[in-house]
């Protein structure tokens, strides 16, 4: 009792010191945040969910994906190579044979964005993948660094000695010992396919050879190998490709023993080799603070200068981690205005227009969204938001969300204009975005810019470019006083289907740069803050 006792403000004080660490809004933060965590942009619904036993057709996305990652880290040398994309570029080699890898690629070649670099997005791959298994929990830490061109070979095939394994392990920084983890870790998922170029002599089926006999992440790769009936392809096969079994015997079985004895030895195992495999990058490259999810938050902030004039302010709160799901909690909006004065004492609050939830995020997490959406005279307009929250739903017990104390923060200085910002399909032009800079007083906007950022699917780069946006002629003008249009037409092809991603919107007045949120261009998963056909009045 007092050990629990001794034990308990430490992990207080550990959650509400990563808590802290976070202000709304940290567009990079948040970007990852939820496609990370709240599976917001549809990255990590790609993969189909590990049903419980191989049926040796399926491939397993998850498999794909954490190959693919360990494929990427495999090269590395003392610093040079690593998590770094480089696979891409690499997947002609025969090391690299598969079509899990391509496939691979092909589907993140659709999530590059500013915030999500090829390289982050294998390592995030490999930790959704572990986790929609089934399996632990691996931080995620971003800020790798994409490679612009391929690097030195040097994968391990199943074909090697264990002596040029145990090298290849320790080059890439993992013991001998790491090695025969890592491996199990890696293959408790999936399977050698069998197909004339990838590995015919290992698998003389067809369809998928699996490892184990579970497609989960768990530590059949173990209890198959040491108690039977062991079905590793790279156990049982031809001699010469028995690097499975070359490895797991490498220590007379000890480590495979202690995997099979304990799946908690198994999982906290993997958790650590795993992170380290994507948390090898070239030197040089520093990693961010794990990305952790923020259990209240708002997203989807937008605010919008409407086609009648007013200003309209959408947000939604996420209330995230395991059973959120609460159908009798009350969530209510509050807003400050400008001036604050006709929101003087809170007298502006507003209940949801609609609310989700997920009950199924990965490693037991749900999440409960209410989306808000209130339109004022934009001589009020808005300062700051803040929730209350009341669980129960009876008004005896209410929180308050406000950001750490200073409430969530509205910048009007800078406004979408959802009427004259779309996607455009044909021409040189690829989008139009249009921008309501607010009109202060003797202060003028010295610039307004978008930053828009497209996938380059050769170099697998996010480009971005840089448009200034010109004072809006007819019939792009603003309807109120309060506000002045500004529209760029963002150059590009439009004949390459869903080159572009997302837009930002920046005003300078003076020093001071007020940036908008990041606008989803229609081909995106999340379009959702501009639509998908211009109309030019
Ligand atoms: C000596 C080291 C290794 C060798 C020789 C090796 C070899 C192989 C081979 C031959 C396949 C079949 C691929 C195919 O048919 O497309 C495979 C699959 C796989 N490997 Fe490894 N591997 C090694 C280490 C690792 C490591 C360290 C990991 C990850 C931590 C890993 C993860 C996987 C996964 C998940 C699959 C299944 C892919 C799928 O089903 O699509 N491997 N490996
Ligand atoms: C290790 O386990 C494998 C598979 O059960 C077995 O074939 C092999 O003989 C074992 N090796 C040792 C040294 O016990």
């Amino acid at each position: 009792m007092i050990n629990g006792l001794a034990i308990f403000p430490f992990v207080l004080l550990h959650l509400i010191a990563n808590t802290l660490a976070y202000t709304w809004p940290n567009l990079a933060y948040d970007y990852v945040e939820e496609f990370l965590w709240l599976e917001l942009t549809g990255f990590a619904a790609i993969p189909t969910v590990c049903t419980a036993s191989p049926d040796g057709t399926t491939p397993s996305i998850q498999a794909q994906w954490l190959r693919t990652a360990y494929h990427d880290m495999a090269t590395a040398n003392s610093g040079v190579g690593g998590m770094d994309g480089s696979l891409f570029f690499e997947l002609d080699r025969p090391e690299n044979v598969g079509v899990g890898l391509s496939n691979t690629r092909n589907q993140f070649i659709h999530h590059i964005s500013k915030y999500t670099p090829i390289p982050d997005l294998i390592a995030a791959g490999a930790v959704i993948a572990v986790g929609q298994c089934g399996g632990p929990s691996i931080p995620f830490k971003p800020g790798r660094v994409m490679a612009s061109a391929a690097g030195p070979s040097g994968v391990p095939v199943p074909t090697g000695t264990l002596a040029e394994h145990t090298a290849a392990f320790q080059r890439q920084g993992f013991t001998a010992t790491e090695m025969i983890g890592l491996v199990a870790c890696g293959h408790t998922l999936g399977g050698v396919v069998f197909t004339a170029v990838d590995f015919p002599t290992v698998n003389t089926g067809s369809g998928i050879a699996p490892f184990d006999d579970t497609r989960l992440f768990d530590n059949h790769i173990a209890t198959n190998y040491i108690q039977g009936p062991n079905i590793n392809p790279l156990v049982l096969g031809p001699t010469v490709t028995d690097s499975d079994g070359r490895i797991f015997g490498s220590d007379g079985n000890v480590t495979m023993k202690s995997f099979a004895s304990s799946a908690a030895t198994f999982s906290s195992t993997c958790a650590t080799l795993i992170g380290r495999m994507i948390d090898t990058v070239p030197t040089g490259v520093v990693l961010r603070d794990p990305v952790v999810p923020i259990p209240f938050k708002p997203r989807d902030f937008l605010l919008s200068v409407t086609a009648a004039g007013t200003l309209n302010l959408q947000v939604t709160a996420d209330i995230f981690g395991p059973s959120v799901i609460n159908n009798n909690r009350v969530v209510t909006l509050h807003w400050a205005d400008r001036k604050s004065s006709t929101c003087a004492s809170g007298a502006c609050s507003a209940s949801p227009i609609s609310t989700t939830s997920n009950p199924s995020l990965r490693n037991g997490n749900t999440l409960q969204s209410y989306k808000f959406s209130v339109t004022v005279p934009a001589a009020a307009s808005f300062s700051s938001f803040w929730f209350t929250v009341d669980e129960v739903g009876n008004g005896v017990t209410v929180t308050t969300q406000n950001n750490g104390g200073g409430n969530y923060p509205v910048d009007d200085m800078i406004a979408n204009v959802p009427a004259y910002s779309c996607g455009m399909f044909s021409g040189p032009n690829i989008a139009r975005i249009t921008t309501a800079v607010r009109v202060d007083g003797t202060t003028q906007a010295s610039s307004v810019s978008v930053e828009a950022m497209l996938q380059n699917q050769v170099g697998m780069t996010a480009d971005l470019t840089t448009v200034s946006a010109s004072l809006g002629t007819a019939p792009f003008v603003s309807p109120i006083p309060q506000y002045v249009y500004y529209t760029a037409l963002i150059p590009g092809d439009a004949s390459v289907s869903c080159q572009y991603l997302n837009y930002e919107f920046s005003a300078i007045f003076g020093r001071v740069t007020h940036t908008g949120p990041l606008l989803g261009g229609a081909c995106s998963v999340r379009s959702i803050h501009i639509g998908t056909t211009c109309s030019t009045t």
